[in-house]
This record gives C-alpha cells, structure tokens and sequence, in this order.
C-alpha cells in the first residue's frame, strides 16, 4: 500500500493544473465516493495497528496533495458565482436589431441586376469640378443647370460644385479606361431645390455607360426593358418619350404604365397613367471626343434614373423627406427585404 500510495502522489503532483478539459472526471476518480482516496482509507481501517502507524502519514499527506491541487484547480476554474437581486424569470429585454435603409436595399438590388449581364460598378467624388458634372458632358456655358439657383457651388475660382448627376461619373471612367465600358455608378447628387414631399436637395442616382463598338439604340431598349421587367414585373408596360439632354442624342425619357384604378394613381401619373423613370439615350459623339475615344469607332448609350424615386415607387411611399429623417417607424418597415 505504501508503493501506492508513492505512486499516486506522484501522479497527482504531475496533474497539468492548466488542463481543465477532464478536471470533473479526474476529482471523481479521487475524491468521488468510490473514488481511490475512500478506498485506500477503507483498506487503512483494516490494517494491523503497526501497518497503520507505516501508512497513516503518507496517506494523510495524499490526501492533502489530492485535496490541494484539485481543489485549488477547481477554485481558479469555476464559473464566478455572483449574488444578486435579479429576477431570472422576468422576460428579457429586446435587442433592436436595425435594418437595410431602403435606398441601400432599392441600390443593391438595381447593382445585382446589372452585375448578371456584366455590368460593373464605378464611382466618382461627390465634389466635383467643371469639366467633368458639366463642360465635358457637352453643357454649355449658358445651360440652365449651371445656374446659381440649381447648382450648390463650393468655390467659384476654380468652379467646384456638389455634383448635380452621377453623369460626372461617365467622363472619369472613360478618361482613364478604354472600350469596351459597361459600367454602373450609383451615389448621392445634390441640387439647390426647395425641400417638399417630391424634392430634395440630396438624393441619389444610378448612372448606365455602355460604349463598345457597333452599340445601338436597339441595345439600349434592351437593356431598359430587362431592367424594368426585373424590378416592376414582368409585364410592366413601357414606353420610350424623345427627350433631350445635352450629353446624349437621340435622347429619350422611359415611361412606366402605372395604371389608372386609385385617386393615388391619378394624382401621380398627373391623370395619364404614364410615370417617368429614367433619362436615357445614345452617348452624343461629342461627348466622346471630350474623353478622346474615337466616336468614329465607338459608340454608346447611357441611362440615369433617380433612387429615391424608384425606392417611392416600389414602396408606395408619397414623401422624398421620410428617406433623410432616420425615423424608426418608417426605417423598421423595411425590415426583412429581398
Ligand atoms: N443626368 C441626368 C439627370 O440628372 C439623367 C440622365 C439622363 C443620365 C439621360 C443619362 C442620360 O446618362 O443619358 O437628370
């Protein structure tokens, strides 16, 4: 028994104290109740007087061993238990878990879908200077555009100005790349516009670029109508309205049918039926020549539609300032989107 004994302490002094992934099994195999500490002092009980005075001491001083070190172990391992006054049962406290701002989610999902016909994604700084919100976009010195009134300019020399169009986007992408240009830029614009219910100053766009060689405005319907029929329905009809604008020719605006069955839909179609959605056209070869790409050679479209109005139109809402006042009641509607 004394051979044992030696033993054991030996084993329990080598116990890894930092190992605590077996430490319950291990107290159990000691100190359990059939565990080796209570069976060695039921086999003392039966020892002659003169084996007990042999075995008494290093048997107590296993069990101090044991009891130290594992106790110890189970002292610096434990689960702090903490007192207080909480009432475990009262239900809990709900975590407000917030959601994907419906401009956020009304971009990402226009993002997608031109990303799936290899559309990729461009972007350009919000301050932006003459050349490329304007002159390079063939407007002239005496568009309207450039006036005080619609324009916030920051400096005037040399003019630099809150963009008015993601369109500024354009001309940097195709100054520092060549064709073949499929690109998208979503982002924020500015516009020195009295706030209302369907006017903001801040609001924010989706601009389309394609130039390629042999590009027409029959790609450009296309592309318009797989891109409406993806995000209005399949059967969404639409109609395409000459237009003008000074950095594309033809021009065209896209027309939506949104119907005629509510008062609602009379007063934003304004009695027709037909909403607008987007500004589009053939990339006017000027427009080229301002980024030296060979309008001889190259051709293109571009589209530009306003988010917010999308955003308004998808989720029937009837005012532009909801999108910028970051209440939660509107913002947790739109929890759970896809
Ligand atoms: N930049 C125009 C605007 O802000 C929208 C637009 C119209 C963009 C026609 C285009 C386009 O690329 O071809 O109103």
């Amino acid at each position: 028994m004394e051979q044992e004994i030696e033993k054991l302490k030996k084993e329990v002094l080598n116990f890894d104290e930092k190992d605590i992934s077996n430490l319950t099994e291990i107290r159990n195999r000691y100190l359990g109740k059939n565990g080796i500490l209570n069976k060695l002092f039921l086999e003392f009980k039966h020892l002659s007087i003169e084996d007990k005075k042999k075995v008494g001491a290093p048997l107590n001083e296993l069990k101090t061993i044991i009891n130290e070190k594992l106790n110890k172990n189970q002292k610096t391992n434990r689960v702090p238990k903490f007192k207080s006054n909480i009432d475990f049962t009262l239900p809990g406290v709900d975590e407000k878990i917030g959601s994907i701002h419906p401009i956020s989610h009304v971009t990402n999902k226009i993002i997608k879908m031109f990303r799936e016909v290899g559309f990729g994604l461009s972007s350009g700084p919000e301050i932006e200077d003459d050349w490329h919100n304007f002159t390079a976009l063939n407007m002239p010195e005496s568009h309207p555009a450039r006036d005080m009134q619609d324009t916030f300019f920051v400096s005037l020399q040399p003019d630099m100005m809150l963009r008015t169009h993601t369109s500024s986007v354009q001309v940097r992408y195709m100054e520092s790349n060549k064709p073949p240009i499929r690109i998208i830029s979503p982002g924020r614009v500015f516009r020195n516009e009295d706030i209302s219910a369907r006017s903001h100053c801040l609001f924010h766009q989706i601009e389309g670029l394609c130039v390629d060689e042999n590009i027409n405005f029959s790609d450009l319907k296309l592309i318009i109508k797989y891109f409406i029929n993806n995000l209005f329905g399949k059967n969404t009809k639409i109609r395409f309205r000459p237009s003008f604008f000074p950095f594309t020719e033809p021009s065209a605006e896209v027309d939506i049918f949104w119907g005629l069955n509510s008062e609602t839909d009379y007063r934003i179609t304004k009695g027709t039926g037909w909403l607008e959605i987007m500004g589009c056209g053939m990339v006017d070869p000027k427009v080229l020549k301002n980024v030296n790409i060979n309008p001889e050679k190259y051709s293109g479209y571009a589209f530009g539609m306003g988010i917010e109005r999308i955003a308004m139109l998808l989720y029937q809402i009837d005012d532009i300032r909801l999108f910028y006042e970051n209440d939660k009641r509107f913002l947790s509607q739109f929890k759970g989107l896809n």
